[in-house]
């Protein structure tokens, strides 16, 4: 806990909870023209406690966007997905009216395959549905908490194999109308094996992690053998009490902690485009 006289000064910050979870919404800033190094230490320490932050009316360009994500870390550079023109660090999570599907459909954690997995990604709603295409977010850490003790101190002796392949790979399985907004199959050769609980680098909290979109198999253990435990893990991680969810309008912002969470893009908007900017942040490696 941080004390009193070490909490930097949030002056004209107005955050607000916005689930008994996770999640913040923050008012009183302009992300394109803060200045004050106080409010940038605040928005750091608000997203180490809420693991994730919500901002309304953020018109940035994409030069902004980029300046804003390097307030936190250096961006990582999305291997996969098709960028926003003349912006590589920008990825684009673009569903148009004729596709059905969607890209970040199911639970995961962007990167949770990097030797050291993302820290955050900030995603910038461009154009999005008049109704539906919310985002959903689940706390790890406090579904963490709420296992039994037997339960976790098995956990904690155990490490789970992630990987990129069966995603964004030359086998993956992925909808025809998919494919020109994912590419560059060769570049998927990630593979890391992570504890299945990790300490946050930030709070210091302990935090299952393991996620349905990148995670093949508890380390020594098959497939088939891993799946009871993980589908338990999985459904346990996506209770209503640990979740929040946000809906969004142009110009709003989500940032979140990948250590932390997980999201998922609802696919409820067909004939009509959805399009937002993403940018990801370099994380550190992790460990237990
Ligand atoms: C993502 O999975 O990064 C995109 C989430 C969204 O589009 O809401």
């Amino acid at each position: 806990m941080t004390s009193a006289a070490a909490q930097p000064q949030t002056g004209s910050l107005d955050i607000r909870p916005v689930s008994g979870a996770l999640g913040a919404e923050i008012h009183g800033v302009d992300l394109a023209g803060e200045t004050d190094p106080a409010i940038w230490d605040a928005l750091r320490s608000a997203i180490a406690e809420h693991g994730v932050i919500f901002f309304r009316d953020q018109a940035l360009t994409p030069a902004q966007h980029i300046a804003m994500a390097e307030q936190f870390a250096p961006i990582n550079i999305n291997r996969f997905f098709t960028h926003a023109e003349d912006y590589p660090q920008i990825a684009e999570v673009r569903k148009e009216p004729e596709q059905k599907n969607n890209i970040g459909g199911g639970w995961h954690t962007d990167h949770s395959y990097d030797i050291a997995p993302a820290f955050g990604s900030i995603l910038l709603a461009r154009e999005v549905p008049a109704q539906g295409g919310d985002t959903q977010f689940a706390d790890l850490a406090l579904a963490y908490d709420k296992l039994s003790e037997g339960l976790k101190a098995t956990l904690k002796t155990l490490s789970a194999v992630h990987s990129s392949r069966h995603v964004f790979g030359k086998a993956a399985v992925r909808p025809d109308d998919l494919t020109s907004r994912i590419g560059n199959a060769d570049a998927a050769t990630q593979d890391a094996i992570h504890p299945m609980v990790i300490r946050h680098p930030e709070s210091g909290r302990q935090v299952l992690f393991v996620n349905p979109g990148f995670t093949l198999r508890i380390d020594g253990w098959t497939a088939e053998e891993s799946k009871p435990l993980l589908d338990y893990l999985y459904e346990h991680a996506k209770r209503p009490e640990f979740t929040c969810r946000f809906r969004w309008a142009n110009g709003s912002i989500a940032f979140w902690d990948n250590r932390r969470t997980w999201h998922q893009a609802i696919n409820d908007y067909d004939g009509v485009r959805r399009l937002m900017h993403r940018i990801t942040l370099e994380g550190v490696p992790i460990s237990a």
